[in-house]
């Protein structure tokens, strides 16, 4: 499937979750078996670049997305987590979400000092959440220098945030 079909099969909702939001939906995606496997093909291509030992995925969307390319890479999944869900000590890290406030999470034993991660998720939009995650595997001691997503809200100018970190960021889709 070329990019433009793959683009057809997410849906937009107007107004959610707040009115003025324009909602991309990968439900109406990953329900689509040709254009999931598709997905995930080009995830693949793109997450070879950055050399990775594993792929951190963001609660929720982002595990759906990350832990299909890890385990297509034959590499390890790092779960970056909401609040409250691990079961031992973590580190963690606020921040300012589009249209409200949140948390991550992580176990640091789940990273491997000075190992090099590939961060995904399913979407940028400002890039808080991706910039939040990346300080907090940082400060586990992982090398964080690609991020991978399968849409990137260009206009919300997550993109810039992230580069100005020095990360190379690429998505599938615009
Ligand atoms: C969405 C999306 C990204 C983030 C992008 O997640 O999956 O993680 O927002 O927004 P940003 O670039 O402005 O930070 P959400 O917090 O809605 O969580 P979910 O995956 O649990 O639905
Ligand atoms: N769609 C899905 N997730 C999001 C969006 C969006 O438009 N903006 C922020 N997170």
């Amino acid at each position: 499937m070329d990019p433009a079909e793959l683009k057809a099969i997410v849906r937009t909702i107007p107004d959610f979750p707040k009115p003025g939001i324009l909602f991309r939906d990968i439900t109406t995606l990953i329900a689509h078996g040709r254009g999931f496997a598709a997905t995930i093909d080009r995830l693949v291509d793109r997450a070879l670049m950055a050399d990775a030992s594993a792929v951190a995925g963001i609660e929720a969307r982002g595990f759906i997305f990350g832990a299909a390319v890890a385990a297509r890479l034959g590499i390890g999944f790092i779960p970056l987590r909401k609040p409250g869900k691990l079961p031992m000590p973590t580190i963690g890290v606020d921040y300012q979400l589009e249209y409200g406030e949140a948390r991550l999470e992580l176990d640091p034993g789940a990273v491997e000092d000075g190992e090099k991660v590939l961060l995904m998720d399913d979407l940028l939009a400002t890039g808080g959440t991706a910039l939040a995650a990346v300080d907090l595997l940082r400060q586990a001691g992982a090398r964080v220098h690609h991020a991978l997503f399968v849409i990137d809200l260009h206009e919300l100018k997550g993109g810039h945030l992230l580069r100005e970190e020095g990360l190379d960021v690429q998505a599938i889709m615009q």
